[in-house]
C-alpha cells in the first residue's frame, strides 16, 4: 500500500516538466491525482496515460491483479484552468472537490517565465508572470481552504525558485513572484497551523525541463558551472521532495526547501 493511499491532490501546470513529475510521484505512492493544464490537453492526456498504467504496474508488483477494482478505478481527472484567472482557479478546486469529496493535497506548480531587463520588461511581462505564477496561489489555497478547514487536514506545497531568494539577472518579474511565495507560504502556514494544514515552499534550482530549454545553450553551460554538484536537475527530484513533505511531513510547516544542487545555499 502507498503511503498516499486514500488521499486526493490536485497539481497545477501537470501536463510538463516538474508538475508532469510531481503528479506521476504522488500517483504512484497511491493518491488519485487531479491534472490541470492551461493549454497542453493531449500531453496532460498522456500524464493520464502514464499514471493509469504505472497503477496497474504497481498493483502488480504488489501481488494484485492489474484489473481489480482499485486499479481501474479512475485515478486521476483533468482540470482545464487558466490558474491566472481567479473565477477559473475556483471552478477548477469545486470540480476537484465535487468529483472526490476532498482534497487533501494542492501543489501550487504552474509557472512561466518572460525574461527581461527591467530596461526591457513591458507592464504586461511584469503582470502575466506575477498573475501565473504568485495569484494564483492565492486563488487556489484561498479556494482550497474551507474544505481543508473542513477535513481538518491539508497538505499545501508551492513550488517556488531558488531565483525568489537570490534574484537573477533578467527576472525581475519572476524573481518577486517567486519570492513572493515564499513568504504567503510562511503566512498561510501560520493562519492554518491550528486546522492541521501545513504550507510550504519547495525551491527548485536548475531543473531540465521545457523552462530551461528556452535558455541559450551557452548561458546554461555558464549556469551548470556554477553548480556544485555539476548538473541541472531533474524534474523526478523535485518531486521526490514533493511526495515526501505530502506523505511525511506532518511537522513540517512554513519552510522552504531547496532542491538545487546547492546552487543556493
Ligand atoms: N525548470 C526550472 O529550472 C525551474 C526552476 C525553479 C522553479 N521552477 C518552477 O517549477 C514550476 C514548473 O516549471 P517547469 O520547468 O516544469 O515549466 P514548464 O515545463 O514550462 O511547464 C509549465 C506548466 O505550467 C502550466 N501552466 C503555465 N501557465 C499556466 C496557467 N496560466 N494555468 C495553468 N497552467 C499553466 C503549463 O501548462 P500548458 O502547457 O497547458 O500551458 C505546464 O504544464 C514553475 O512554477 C517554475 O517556475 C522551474
Amino acid at each position: 500500500m502507498g503511503r498516499l493511499e486514500g488521499r486526493t491532490a490536485l497539481v497545477t501546470g501537470a501536463s510538463r516538466g516538474i508538475g508532469r513529475a510531481i503528479a506521476t510521484q504522488l500517483a504512484r505512492e497511491g493518491a488519485k491525482v487531479a491534472l490541470n493544464y492551461r493549454s497542453g490537453e493531449a500531453e496532460a492526456r498522456a500524464v493520464e496515460e502514464e499514471i493509469r498504467a504505472l497503477r496497474q504496474e504497481v498493483a502488480r508488483e504488489s501481488g494484485g491483479s492489474s484489473d481489480t477494482t482499485e486499479a481501474n478505478e479512475a485515478p486521476t481527472m483533468l482540470v482545464q484552468a487558466n490558474v491566472s484567472d481567479k473565477d477559473q482557479s475556483r471552478e477548477m478546486i469545486r470540480r476537484v472537490v465535487e468529483q472526490w469529496g476532498r482534497l487533501d493535497i494542492l501543489v501550487n506548480n504552474a509557472g512561466i517565465t518572460r525574461d527581461r531587463t527591467m530596461r526591457k520588461m513591458t507592464d504586461e511581462d511584469w503582470l502575466e508572470v506575477i498573475n501565473t505564477n504568485l495569484n494564483s496561489v492565492y486563488f487556489c489555497v484561498s479556494a482550497a481552504m474551507p474544505v481543508m478547514i473542513e477535513q481538518n487536514y491539508g497538505r499545501i506545497i508551492n513550488i517556488s525558485s531558488y531565483v525568489g531568494q537570490a534574484g537573477n539577472f533578467g527576472q525581475a518579474n519572476y524573481a518577486a513572484s517567486k519570492g513572493g511565495i515564499i513568504a504567503f507560504t510562511k503566512t498561510a502556514a501560520i493562519e492554518l497551523a491550528k486546522y492541521n494544514i501545513t504550507v510550504n515552499a519547495i525551491a527548485p534550482g536548475f531543473t531540465l525541463t521545457d523552462m530551461l530549454a528556452k535558455v541559450p545553450e551557452n548561458v546554461q553551460t555558464q549556469i551548470k558551472a556554477k553548480i556544485p554538484l555539476g548538473r541541472f536537475g531533474m524534474p523526478e527530484e523535485i518531486a521526490k521532495a514533493v511526495a515526501f513533505i505530502a506523505a511525511d511531513g506532518d511537522y513540517i510547516t512554513g519552510q522552504q526547501i531547496n532542491v538545487n544542487g546547492g546552487v543556493y545555499m
